[in-house]
């Protein structure tokens, strides 16, 4: 069929049907995971430390993310591009959350934005979904907040339970279609989607969220040994590609690449 749009993700939650999203940022990434049958890709501002290698997400400017979100969605043909609007892009007000998810879509081709916030980022939701941009919301652990959250913290234990349903309660009447759940204890993030029409998306939420989500790299060991504990490692791609590198440099440093069967005669 043609592309995934945010009511089949509805229609799933209804009938009781899981799935899985994963980040990606250029063509080979999008390319495999939309023929893996990934519905739902995310060009996560965590490009901030996947692809440039800064130490959090906070730096990453509009910018230097568009061009990855239009890739992706180029080499994407069925997953639903969902693109996240980076610290500094959205916050101040409604107007400037219009305008810069107005360019993920204009410019960067995405289907729709995702924005971390809980209740106070209501109207802005409420404003773009009027725009007609669909909304993906992003509660828990938000990593745009670190600084003044104090660091990467498990979020909703306690108290916060109750505030975590009241924000995404209120981020569903806004019109998001989706709302991630970062390192929530599983019996909150399980609440809070039994109590949401529309689907959660857990990562380090538990296995009670209609969703999942993974940074890829991740995923796929791309990264090593380490890393949060609610990353499952699928594959070990760092040692293959480190030993292809290395033997291509001993072949090139030997003189035996390349060969016959990789050279032009006259
Ligand atoms: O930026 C990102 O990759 C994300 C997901 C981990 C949810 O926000
Ligand atoms: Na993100």
């Amino acid at each position: 069929g043609g592309r995934v749009r945010t009511t089949h993700l509805r229609r799933w939650k209804q009938e009781g049907r899981r799935w899985a999203m994963l980040t990606a940022y250029d063509r080979f990434s999008a390319e495999v995971f939309d023929e893996a049958g990934i519905p739902v890709l995310l060009v996560g501002d965590s490009a901030a430390n996947v692809v440039y290698g800064m130490a959090s997400t906070v730096p990453v400017t509009v910018d230097e993310l568009l061009p990855l979100v239009r890739a992706v969605s180029r080499c994407a043909p069925r997953a639903l591009v969902v693109a996240d609007l980076p610290f500094g892009s959205y916050g101040a007000s409604p107007e400037q959350g219009a305008a810069t998810a107005t360019r993920f879509l204009k410019e960067g081709l995405a289907h729709a934005v995702k924005l971390e916030g809980g209740a106070d980022m209501a109207p802005t939701v409420a404003l773009l979904v009027r725009l007609g941009i669909p909304v993906m919301a992003h509660l828990g652990f938000t990593p745009q907040s670190e600084h003044a959250l104090g660091g990467y913290r498990v979020q909703g234990r306690g108290d916060g339970a109750d505030r975590l349903l009241a924000d995404a309660r209120a981020l569903q009447d806004a019109g998001a279609f989706a709302v991630v759940l970062e390192m929530v204890p599983a019996s909150v993030a399980a609440r809070v989607t039994e109590s949401l029409e529309i689907p959660t998306v857990g990562i380090g939420a538990g296995a009670g969220c209609d969703a999942q989500v993974l940074v890829w790299q991740d995923m796929a060991g791309l990264g090593g040994p380490g890393g949060p504990r609610f990353v499952k490692r699928y594959a070990d791609l760092r040692t293959p590609l480190l030993q292809a590198a290395r033997d291509y440099a001993t072949e090139v440093a030997e003189g035996t690449f390349p060969g016959p069967e990789h050279t032009f005669s006259e």
